[in-house]
């Protein structure tokens, strides 16, 4: 409550190290996923074993304390100890997955932190070995990843529906006692980028990570990418921060309107998208 300012200014280091963990992905760690040369369950075990011992210790200080528990409504996947965390983690759905689709690697900046440069590469060459010991595919016939998919929404969405549906005010809002998102989020600080310019704020909303404000990945039951839906993350973050224990995030009500109108333009935009029909969207330089 009392530390209020710091937070803008840190503002710009988390989302620095956000993205940096969001950028490090292919980091040389190949070599390890092969060096089992045992039958398909030696691989698996070995793994679980780079979890245990590598992953878990690594990644435990930062994410377990809301993960394992339920903290602030966190969805739990995490437990006490390596073992009870793996086990965990192989019941939720999804986060066993390339590290392109998988949202441990790709959550970024939340209520909590992002990983790490270093928790980030442990735990994409982890997910790098149960791929390859699971059989795991992204084989859909829909965007073939994570990234992909993202990049087909950004390129179908349409700026003049985003402004007939007002979506271009969304950076004016104003929050219940500091101010409007612009005075926090005017650079893309945790993965927000609002700007008072409605342009360049449409423009980076196309763009990863942006685009994860609008939309975020489901995979299905073998954890390979299954398909966008709308992450709600502008709706939903306002009230947040009203449970009891949440963070500090400052409180917000976007209006009904403005909640319906962005459900209608992820749902329009991703219609559009699964069929095909973006060719005659609109960007914000046709209009100049
Ligand atoms: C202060 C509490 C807190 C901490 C610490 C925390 N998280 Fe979270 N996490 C949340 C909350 C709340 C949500 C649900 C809302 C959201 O998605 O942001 C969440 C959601 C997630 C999700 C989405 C899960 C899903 O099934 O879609 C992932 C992945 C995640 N966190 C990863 C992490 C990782 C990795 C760490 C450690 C680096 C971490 N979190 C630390 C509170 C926390
Ligand atoms: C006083 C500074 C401040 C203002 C004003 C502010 N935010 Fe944030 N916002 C933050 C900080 C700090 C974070 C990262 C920590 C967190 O998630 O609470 C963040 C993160 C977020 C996130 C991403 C994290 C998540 O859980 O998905 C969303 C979405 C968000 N803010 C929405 C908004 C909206 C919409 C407004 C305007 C109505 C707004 N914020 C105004 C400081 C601010």
């Amino acid at each position: 409550m009392k530390a209020r300012l710091p937070i803008a200014a840190l503002l710009t280091v988390l989302g620095t190290v956000g993205f940096l963990a969001s950028c490090a992905s292919d980091s040389g760690s190949s070599g390890d996923t092969n060096n089992s040369s045992g039958g398909g369950g030696g691989d698996t075990a070995a793994a679980k074993a780079f979890f245990v011992s590598k992953v878990y210790p690594s990644i435990e200080p930062s994410c377990s304390k809301c993960h394992a528990t339920g903290e602030k409504g966190a969805p739990v996947f995490l437990a006490s100890g390596g073992d009870a965390s793996y086990n965990a983690l192989e019941g939720a759905t999804g986060l066993i997955a390339d590290p392109s689709s998988s949202p441990l690697v790709q959550h970024g900046l939340h209520s909590g932190p992002a990983l790490t440069s270093d928790q980030g590469d442990l735990v994409t060459q982890w997910l790098k070995m149960e791929v390859t010991a699971r059989k795991l595919t992204g084989d859909t016939g829909r965007p073939a990843n994570l990234r992909a998919a993202f990049k087909a929404f950004g390129a179908c969405m349409d700026y003049k529906e985003w402004k007939q549906l007002g979506l271009d005010k969304i950076p004016l809002t104003n929050t219940e006692n500091e101010g409007q998102c612009v005075s926090c989020h005017i650079k893309g600080q945790a993965s927000l980028w609002l700007s008072p310019n409605p342009d360049e704020t449409f423009i980076k909303f196309t763009q990863f990570p942006y685009i994860q404000r609008l939309v975020v990945g489901s995979v299905n039951p073998s954890g390979a990418f299954d398909s966008l839906q709308n992450s709600r993350r502008m709706m939903d973050k306002g009230t947040e921060a009203q449970q009891v224990n949440a963070n500090s995030h400052p409180r917000f009500a976007l209006s009904p309107t403005v909640m319906t109108n962005i459900t209608q333009f992820v749902s329009d935009t991703l219609s559009n998208m699964n069929a095909g029909r973006c060719q005659g969207v609109t960007q914000p330089d046709a209009g100049k």
